[in-house]
């Protein structure tokens, strides 16, 4: 009864311009395995179910991108959007479609983006969440020791109340807090990051729909009928657009009262942003990472992260605390503490070019 769903649609928008509209990060080997990050993420679910339970969400344009980057999937496990409305329509649609074939399914969901290190402990996780999501019918969300107030992630305030041994009871969820906010997080002590990877039955993450956000639920009830029929697609594809634009985080996972969080370590890092990025790559003595090097020369410069075409020759003196990207002929230099940012400046270059 076990079903992963992968989200893919997204655009990366901070790692511009390395990551691009046309081609996003989910489909790049950004760190050089040698395997995309979300054929690296399809691998890792082959070992939690069977190939033909893992489904994806994504944009129409990126299908072509989904089926040479992952073969093995049939036509109708590719599940498309003809518009962005963020993560909480995906998920609808992925679970919905999944419930019509099997209402007792456990569903694992997660980003096409993350880097996961310790792919056994993340197995093993993952196992022991469906079983527990499956068995009380509650959210299940994992959460990761926070290092540092990013307000880039989801901050999940937990309490002593365990089920399973593992899974405490969570008291508040906050998506994308202010800096301020993130930092009395970071102090109290009590707060975990969301990892962004959820487990729960197709019944309680259904039921949710129902109660928090009943626009996206009677679109995608509806469907009941259609689903895995001809008329799938152009149902979607007319449905899509009345869908509010809302991320699972902010349209759910605030406001449920039946969430768990199982603590989790497993290399976990969902390079969201170049200090993320920065954290995991090498450094010299004064804190430099560059990648590729062999032509980034620096002079008195410090805590920058660099990342160039590998024929390109890239001078920095005395440069502190960036970070200098070039890709597709476009150079942004930027401040490291100034990176959640990019996303702004991003859409303000769109509408200029
Ligand atoms: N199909 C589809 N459609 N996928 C989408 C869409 C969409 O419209 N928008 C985003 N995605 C995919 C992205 O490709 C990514 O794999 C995943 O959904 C999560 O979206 P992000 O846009 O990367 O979310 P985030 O990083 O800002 O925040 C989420 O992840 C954090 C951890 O990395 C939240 O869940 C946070 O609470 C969490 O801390
Ligand atoms: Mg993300």
């Amino acid at each position: 009864n076990n079903y992963a769903i992968i989200m893919a649609g997204g655009i990366g928008s901070r790692f511009w311009p390395i990551s691009r509209t046309s081609h996003p990060k989910q489909f790049i080997d950004i760190l050089g395995t040698g395997k995309t990050l979300i054929q690296q993420t399809y691998d890792r679910f082959l070992k939690v179910c069977p190939k033909e339970n893992i489904y994806v969400v994504t944009n129409e344009i990126y299908t072509d991108l989904v089926k040479t980057q992952l073969p093995d999937m049939a036509d109708g496990q590719i599940l498309t959007e003809p518009v962005m409305r963020n993560t909480a329509p995906c998920v609808a649609y992925g679970c919905f479609k999944i419930e019509s074939l099997n209402p007792d399914a456990a569903i694992v969901i997660a980003p096409s983006d993350h880097l996961i290190l310790d792919e056994q402990g993340f197995v093993n996780t993952i196992e022991k969440s469906l079983a527990t999501a499956s068995t009380h019918g509650c959210l299940v969300t994992l959460g990761i020791k926070p290092s540092r107030p990013d307000t880039g992630y989801g901050y999940i305030q937990y309490t002593d109340k365990i089920i399973d041994g593992d899974f405490h009871k969570v008291k508040t969820f906050t998506e994308k807090p202010t800096i301020e906010i993130a930092k009395t997080f970071i102090q109290s002590g009590d707060f975990l990051w969301n990892a962004g990877i959820f487990i729960w039955s197709a019944k309680a993450i259904l039921e949710s729909f129902k109660k928090y956000l009943p626009e996206i639920n009677d679109i995608f009830a509806d469907a009941k009928s259609v689903y895995n029929t001809t008329d799938e697609k152009p149902y979607i594809h007319n449905a899509y657009q009345q869908c509010t634009n809302i991320s699972i985080d902010y349209g759910i996972m605030e406001k449920a009262d039946n969430v768990y969080v199982l603590p989790s370590e497993f290399g976990w890092s969902d390079l969201g942003t170049w200090a993320s990025i920065y954290q995991l790559a090498e450094k010299d003595y004064v804190g430099n990472a560059v990648i590729p090097a062999e032509k980034v020369i620096m002079y008195d410069s410090s805590n920058c992260m660099v990342n160039v075409p590998a024929d390109k020759l890239v001078i920095l003196k005395g440069l502190h605390d960036f970070i200098v990207v070039e890709s597709n002929n476009t150079l942004l230099i930027c401040p490291r503490e100034d990176e959640q940012n990019v996303k702004k400046v991003v859409a303000d270059v769109k509408q200029k070019f």
